[in-house]
Order: C-alpha cells, then structure tokens, then sequence
C-alpha cells in the first residue's frame, strides 16, 4: 500500500513538472486584461458598472441610459443614453447609486442658439450605435445616435471624456455644445445645487445634495469640469428647459413637484473642425477646490493615451497574481473567470481624503455595498489577491466604528445603508484576522467592534449592530413579535437574524481566541453560537407548492416570545414560492427570513455543520436534503446565500458533489455575456463566487477553511503580493470536458494531502496542491479525519450511517429523475454505501 502510494506520487510529480514548465512558459505569454469583459451582468438585472475606472477608485465614468435597471449607469437593454457621468457603484440593488453631474454633448443647437438644444433629461435621451460600443479596463467608450462619439477613462477622482463631432458639423455654422446637469440616477437631488460657470475658461465648479441608494441621510457632493480642444464660443446656465449665456451662476431648489427642476451649465464651442474636445472632471466630496486640485494633479494635460496606460497598468497589477493553463480551456471560461475577479475591485471605493465626516488618518473606504452580500465569498477572495487593500478596508471599517460608534453593515456616498441580517462585518474581521492581516491593524480595537455589536442594541438598529439583543442575551433567539423598547428597527427576519447573529457570536470568538486574555468571552460566545438550535422544530414538515411533500422533516421556524412557536412555511420567499403575497425583502411586512427561505436558511450554520448534519439525520440525510435544495431550484444562485451551498456537501463527506454542483452553475448561470449573471452583481459578489469556484477553492467565510474541488484550469498559480510566494493547483487528467472533476488522490508539497479543505498557509506560503482526477467519486476527502472544522463533533460517519436514509428515498425522490446527480458515478456511489 504505501510503496504503490508513493510510487504513484513519485509518477505524478513527474508529471506536474512538465504541466508547470509548460504553464509557467504559456502564463507569462498572455495579458489578463484581454480576457476582461465588463460588459458581462450589463443586462438581464446584472447591474453592473461596465465603465472606466482605477481599481476601487473614485471617479467611474460611464454612459448613463434611462433603463429601468440602470443602477451602474450603462445597460445594453436597448435603452437610450442621457449622459455621461463620473461616479457609479456596481452590482447594486436599491435604487441607482451616484451618476452625478453628468454630461451631455450636441452638435448644434437649434437657430444656432443655446435655448435652441434640448436640456432635461428625459427630452434629450439618445439611443446609440450598438457596433460602436467598447469597454476595455480603465476605458469604455460609444458612438450616440447623434453621430457624435463618446469615449472616457479615468483616474482617482477624475474622469477624462473625450468627443468627437461628427464630420458634417465641422462646417462653420456647427457649433458643438455640451452641458452639465445638476442630477443623478435616481433624481435624488435635495435644494439647493450651485453651479458656476467661468467665462473665459468654461470651467465649471459647483455641488449638489443627494441622497444614498440604499440607507439613511445624504450627502454633497463636488466637481469641477475643465474643457480643452476648441475655442469657446459662449457659455452659461440653464433651467429647466431654458438657456442663457448672459447668466453664469445658478443655484436652483429641488422644486415641490417631486422631481429635481433641471439645472446645469453648458459651454459652446467654435467648429473643432477634425479635433477631439476633451472634458475633465474631478469629483470630491470635500470641496470644488478639491476637485479641481485632484483634477488638476491627476490629469494635468488632458492627456486622453496617458491616463489610460496608467488604469490599464493597475489593473494588470491587480490581476497579475492569479495565472492560469490555458490550455484546452475556452475563451469563455476564460472570460468569465477573470472578468469575475476584475468586478471585485471596483468596489469598495477608495474614498481616502474625501472623507468630510470625520478627521483622521486611516483609510476611508466606502461602497461596503453591502456586506451581506459581500463578506461570502467578495472580501475573502480580495484577502488572497490583494490583503494590502484588504487590511486598508478594515482599518476603515474600524475607523469607522470608532468614529460613528459601530461598524457598518452596509455603507454608500458617506451614509449608513440597511442592515440586512446580521452583523455580517464581524465576519469580515474574523476572515481577515485569521487569515493574518495585520498590516496597521489595531485588532483590540476591532475586536472591541465586534464585541460591541453582540452586546449593544443601537438605539436605530436600521443601519448597524443588531435589534433584539435582551431577547437574544435572555432566551437564546430573536422572537417573532419581539418586545424591543430600546432600540427600533425592521421587527422582521427574526429567523434569519437568529441564525446570522449565532455565526456573528461564533466568529467573535476566532477573533477572541486568538488575541488571548479573553476566555470567558469565548466560552459565553461559544454558548451563544448555539443559540440557532433553539429555532429547530423537530417535527415541523414540508410541502412543495403543489401539495406534495418533500418528505424531509425538521426545519426551523420562528418562536414568540413565549417560547411557543410561531409559524413560516419553510418554502416561503424561496426561489419556487408562487405565492404572490410573500414578502421577502425589508419590508414592514416582511417574513421571517431575508430574501430567502427556511429551506435554504436551514444550511446557514457555518461553523457547525457537524451537528446540523446529526440534527438533519446524518451525513446521506444531510446530502440528501442538500441536494433537493439545490435539484427542485429551492435556491437560486444569482443570490449569496446559496453560494455556500454549493460546497457544503464536503462537510458531509462528498466533496466529489461539491465539484458537480459548482460546474452545474459555472457556466449555466455565469456566462460571459451581457446578459450573462443571474442576479444583482452586488459590487463584485458573483464575480468572486465565479473566480473562488474556478480556481477550486470555495472559503467558508469567517473561518480559515477553503474546501478544495478540482479548478476549472489544468493549473492555477496564485502569488500572494505579500510573500511574494505561488501557491500552485494542479490538475492531474485534467479533462476540458469536465468529465473528470472528482479527486482520486492528491499530494501538498509532495506529501499525500487528504483532507478535504485547506488553509490560507497554502497562499502565503505558496504550497503546491497536486489533484489526481477521475471519471468517478472516490474516497478522498469522504473520512472524518478529512472532513473540515466544525464546532461540533461529526456523528455518524461511516458505517455507522448506512442506509439511515433508504426508507425515505422512495418518497422522496418518487419516480422524478434526479438528473444531475444520478450522474451514473454518484448513483454508483449510493448505491455502494446505502446498500
Ligand atoms: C500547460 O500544460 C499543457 C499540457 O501539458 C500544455 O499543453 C500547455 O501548453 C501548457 N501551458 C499552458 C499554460 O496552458
Ligand atoms: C441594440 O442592442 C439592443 C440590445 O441588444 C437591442 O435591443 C436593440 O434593438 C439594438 N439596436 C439596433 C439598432 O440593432
Ligand atoms: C450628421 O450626421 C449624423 C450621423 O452621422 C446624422 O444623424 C445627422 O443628421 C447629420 N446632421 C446633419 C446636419 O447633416
Ligand atoms: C436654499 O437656498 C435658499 C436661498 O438661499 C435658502 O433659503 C434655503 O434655506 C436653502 N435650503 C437649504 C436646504 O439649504
Ligand atoms: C499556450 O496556450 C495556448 C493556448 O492558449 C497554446 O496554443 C499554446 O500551445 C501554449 N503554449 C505553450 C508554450 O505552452
Ligand atoms: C404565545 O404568544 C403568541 C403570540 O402572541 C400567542 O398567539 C400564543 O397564543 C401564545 N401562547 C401561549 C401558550 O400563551
Ligand atoms: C430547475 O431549473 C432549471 C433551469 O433553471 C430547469 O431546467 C429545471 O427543470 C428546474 N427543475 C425543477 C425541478 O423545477
Ligand atoms: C515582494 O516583492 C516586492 C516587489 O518585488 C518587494 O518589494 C517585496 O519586498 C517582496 N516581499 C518579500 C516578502 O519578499
Ligand atoms: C466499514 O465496514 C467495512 C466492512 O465491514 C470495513 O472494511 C470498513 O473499514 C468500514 N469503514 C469504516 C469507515 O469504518
Ligand atoms: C450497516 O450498518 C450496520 C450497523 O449500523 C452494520 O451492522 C452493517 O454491517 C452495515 N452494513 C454495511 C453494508 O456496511
């Protein structure tokens, strides 16, 4: 046994050698950048931002349409373009974010007069020409219906746009114009935006308030807009639908119609005759003198080729630490894998030195947007390629708790933004901390934040920390109907908060372990990390909508005060729920989980999936249950709470349906096109769901695991820009058909590795993890020993659970195929192990 063993490791090594000289040569041959498409999620509620921008930089330039879904500015539904503007969010849901001030050009205005061009936004809406668009990190670029064509990149706080007007108005009469509109997106703008416009140069400067897309108060913003590339002819303001080069300044009210009057500046240019005409635009929340400081530092001579160089230059940085074989892969997969990570770095947004709420010298950070959605899988994946902003986000999520008294659940344009469920950044620090960020970190304070959101009800719980804290502390859950005095919020979600707050309190005790002199907040913690068994109704069934029951039996529900309990049918607010009257997001109304169901929510125990797999009958029950999660499409993958469901069949033993499910979503969901997400972005969320899940590494978040499944690429170097070392993952038979997904064997370092999971060492210490795949499941990765960390004890493993399921399966499967994983290798496997 263990001279075929090491035989077989020695072969392979051999084998590994050639794949990695042979992937090193192929990886330095080719440029990232060229498999980027940012116009992937731009349709289909994707929401992403598919323009120019630094990575997490400030100033995003991008066509604005007048769609429906245009939260990051450009959409490609068929909508018309209204403007050009500076700053966007990506992914988001809520309203649109941001799209201020933007710019609109014309050829000529009507009678050669300024109050001749069309000024609101709504009148001067222009389709463009499809063939014409192109969007390339740090550019993007159209032509508008107009014939006038609209490129743009940027830099931190400035974005440089560049016209050009069509040839047949370059005669001497054409007379290009272009404005610049006091609004955003979603028409948010308060009294009383200002604008000056500098006569002899054009140079605009002024502000406007507005309010965030998704939270609570507003904010100001700055600009200032510069102009080069003609002689100007005239310039001036507008209001409403009228315009004056006699007038200069304006300050205009929000109006009482319930829309923002239209309002801006405009400057006219002579013919520019074959030249392009560049606009320049700094954004600051700060000051306009700020703006235009930025501006003029950032893109000093309008130099169009020179600012795009440099965001092209940081962004292959960026992406330079993950190589990949092509070999054998498509271009789609490709695409996909590395415009996925691409989207994680547009936002958060680096807002250091634009911050006017507080003084200090950390790092601001903002577009946490939010982190419900992104300490998943978004955040976790930034901590593998690129922990030096990583650490700079969460000394500004500090600093934030420090200066405005808790960290944030979710944060936009300076504002506190709706708490979703739990105090989900208190996983956040507990991934980074255990990962080993440390860089300026001062983590007796974050741990002091954290500690803070377990044990302090804020008095508006809307927007950070967590509601219900007495009950919490006292009985052990959140009731339905709980009787909160002291601190208010969304009495909804009860359930779902309860299972989030027992992983918050779980992982302020990695937090607390680690840092030491703090055992008893561990062991209280630890407690309290229990408290999801508390909402376990053990008798509590479930039926499909049609009246057929799932046969699965045992299911939280909701608990009143008086510990008798309350009720939610387990498929409410889940993807297959047709009942039109389900509530499921924060409304008033809401049901008892966020935007998802019991069913799915029922798998949310990260840190203890030992005991949830015992509470749901054993390992074959638990796969069992997760696989009709997953088969009836209870879960729906364009939403992050499914995305960890995918891989929690390694927790029972089956790492082999772990690697099946991720290539039924990759690409089926994820494909590269513009309609190509299936959901909300949600800043890079799905972008890191994609790339962790391609490059065989799934984390679970808040924990220093990542289970293992085979990457989607013969190889995947990853080199951690802190120690400078490659940690490789190499497909032995590696399959392009992905037939071969399951793991027969694997060596790290040249030793045989069989757990099923791995830590962070292996990215910092650039270790090398050899898989040997087959065409059938094997018993790698499927023993206790090999199973990852769990707070409770594995149950039931082995032969101690054959069959506990066989009687059931009739009812539950019935006669309907279970298609993808009667994959005939995992039915083989069934049937060996439930005889
Ligand atoms: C990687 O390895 C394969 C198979 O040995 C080889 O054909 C290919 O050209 C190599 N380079 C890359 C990076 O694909
Ligand atoms: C441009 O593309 C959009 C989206 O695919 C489509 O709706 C529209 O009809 C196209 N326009 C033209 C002129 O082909
Ligand atoms: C100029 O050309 C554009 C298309 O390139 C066309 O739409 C527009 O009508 C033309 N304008 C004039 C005045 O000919
Ligand atoms: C807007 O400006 C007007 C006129 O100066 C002033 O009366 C009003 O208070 C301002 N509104 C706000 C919200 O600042
Ligand atoms: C590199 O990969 C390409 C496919 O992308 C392949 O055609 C080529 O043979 C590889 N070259 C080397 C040197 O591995
Ligand atoms: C517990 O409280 C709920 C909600 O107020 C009520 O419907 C139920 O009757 C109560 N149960 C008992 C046993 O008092
Ligand atoms: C689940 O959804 C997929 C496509 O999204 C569909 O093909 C399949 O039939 C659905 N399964 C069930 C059981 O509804
Ligand atoms: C990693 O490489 C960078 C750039 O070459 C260098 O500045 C840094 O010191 C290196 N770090 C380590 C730990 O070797
Ligand atoms: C299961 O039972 C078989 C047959 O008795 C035995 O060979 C095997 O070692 C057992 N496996 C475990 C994990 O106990
Ligand atoms: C199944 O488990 C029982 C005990 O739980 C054991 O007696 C029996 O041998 C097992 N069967 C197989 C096929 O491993």
């Amino acid at each position: 046994m263990r001279t075929s063993s090491h035989t077989r490791v020695f072969a392979a090594s051999l084998l590994i050698q050639s794949i990695l000289a042979q992937n090193a040569t192929n990886s330095t041959a080719y440029d990232p950048l060229q498999y980027v498409d940012q116009l992937i999620g731009s349709s289909n509620g994707g929401n992403v931002f598919p323009g120019a921008t630094l990575p997490y930089g400030m100033a995003k330039a991008v066509a604005d349409t007048n769609s429906g879904s245009n939260q990051g500015g450009f959409t490609t539904d068929g909508s018309s373009i209204t403007g050009f503007s500076s700053m966007h969010d990506s992914g988001t849901g809520g309203s649109p974010s941001l799209g201020n001030f933007a710019l609109f050009p014309y050829n000529s205005c009507a009678g050669d007069d300024p109050d001749g061009c069309v000024y609101p936004k709504k009148g001067r809406a222009v389709p463009y020409v499809n063939s014409s668009l192109k969007a390339s990190p740090g550019y993007f670029g159209l032509q508008l219906n107009s014939g006038v064509s609209v490129d743009m990149t940027a830099a931190q706080h400035t974005s440089l746009f560049r016209f050009k007007f069509p040839a047949n108005s370059t005669s001497s009469s054409s007379s290009p114009l272009i404005l610049l509109d006091l609004t955003d997106l979603s028409d948010s703008r308060q009294d009383n935006g200002t604008i000056d416009v500098d006569a002899a140069t054009g140079r605009m400067t002024g502000n406007a308030k507005f309010l965030p897309s998704f939270g609570t108060g507003n904010y100001v913003l700055y600009f200032c807009a510069d102009f080069q590339g003609a002689p100007i002819r005239d310039n001036g303001i507008f209001a409403n639908s009228r315009a004056s080069a006699d007038v200069k300044s304006l300050t205009i009210s929000r109006s009482i119609n319930g829309y923002p009057l239209p309002g801006g500046g405009f400057v006219r240019f002579e013919s520019p005759g074959d030249d392009d005409i560049l606009a320049r635009v700094g954004v600051s929340f700060i000051s306009s003198e700020q703006a235009c400081s930025s501006a003029e530092e950032e893109i000093p001579s309008f130099d169009f080729t020179t600012t795009q160089t440099a965001a092209e230059t940081a962004w292959r940085e960026k992406l330079s630490p993950v190589l990949v074989s092509t070999n054998g892969v498509q271009l789609s997969a490709l695409k996909n894998f590395y415009s996925g990570i691409y989207r994680t770095m547009v936002n958060p947004q680096d807002y250091t030195g634009e911050n006017p709420l507080w003084q200090s010298s950390e790092p601001y950070f903002d577009s946490f947007y939010c982190i419900w959605d992104l300490f998943r899988s978004q955040m976790p994946f930034l901590t593998v390629i690129d922990p030096v902003t990583v650490a700079r986000q969460i000394r500004s999520l500090i600093d934030t708790y420090k200066h405005l008294g808790w960290l944030p659940d979710c944060r936009m344009t300076l504002n506190k933004g709706f708490t979703q469920g739990g105090s989900n950044a208190d996983n956040v620090l507990a991934d980074a901390y255990l990962k080993g960020i440390t860089d300026g970190i001062d983590w007796d304070i974050g741990y002091d934040a954290v500690v803070k959101d377990a044990e302090v009800e804020p008095y508006d719980w809307c927007c950070e920390g967590r509601g219900g804290l007495d009950s919490w502390k006292s009985l052990g859950y959140i009731p339905v109907q709980d009787f909160d005095y002291k601190g208010f919020g969304t009495m909804t979600r009860s359930l779902s908060r309860t299972l989030e707050y027992s992983y918050n309190d779980f992982v302020i005790t990695q937090i607390g372990a680690g840092l030491g002199g703090r055992e008893s907040d561990v062991e209280k913690y630890t407690t309290r990390a229990g408290n999801w068994k508390n909402l376990f109704k053990a008798d509590q069934t479930s039926s499909l909508p049609t009246g057929v029951d799932t046969g699965f039996v045992g299911f939280f529900q909701p608990k009143y005060l008086n510990e008798t309990w309350g009720s939610q049918d387990p498929l409410e607010c889940s993807n297959i729920d047709t009942n039109p009257n389900s509530v499921c997001s924060l409304q008033n109304t809401g049901a008892e989980t966020f935007e998802s169901s019991i069913w799915e929510y029922s798998f949310f125990v990260p840190h203890d999936q030992a005991t949830l797999i015992t509470t749901f009958g054993g390992p074959a029950a638990f796969v069992e249950r997760l696989d009709y999660l997953h088969n009836q499409n209870i879960t729906y993958i364009g939403n992050e709470p499914a995305f960890l469901t995918v891989f929690q069949y390694h927790y029972a033993g089956r790492p082999a349906l772990s690697a099946l499910r991720s290539h039924y979503y990759i690409p089926a969901f994820f494909e590269p096109t513009h309609e190509g997400l299936p959901g909300n972005d949600d800043s890079g969320a799905m972008g890191s769901f994609v790339a962790f899940s391609m490059i065989g590494l799934f984390p679970n978040p808040g924990q220093d695991v990542y289970l293992i499944i085979p990457p989607y690429f013969e190889s995947v170097s990853v080199t951690s820009p802190i120690t400078n070392k490659t940690a490789t993952i190499c497909n032995v038979n590696f399959d392009s058909t992905y037939k071969n997904v399951y793991i027969q064997s694997a060596t790290l370092d040249g030793e045989p590795y069989t757990k099923n999971w791995i830590d962070h060492s292996f990215f910092t210490e650039g270790k090398e993890l050899v898989l040997t795949l087959g065409a059938t499941e094997s018993t790698w990765g499927t023993q206790v020993a090999d199973l990852p960390p769990s707070l409770g004890t594995y149950e039931g493993f082995g032969n101690s659970t054959n069959g506990t399921m066989t009687s059931k399966r009739a009812v539950r499967f019935g006669a309907e195929p279970i298609n993808l994983l009667t994959e005939k290798t995992g039915a083989k496997y069934w049937a060996q192990n439930e005889g």
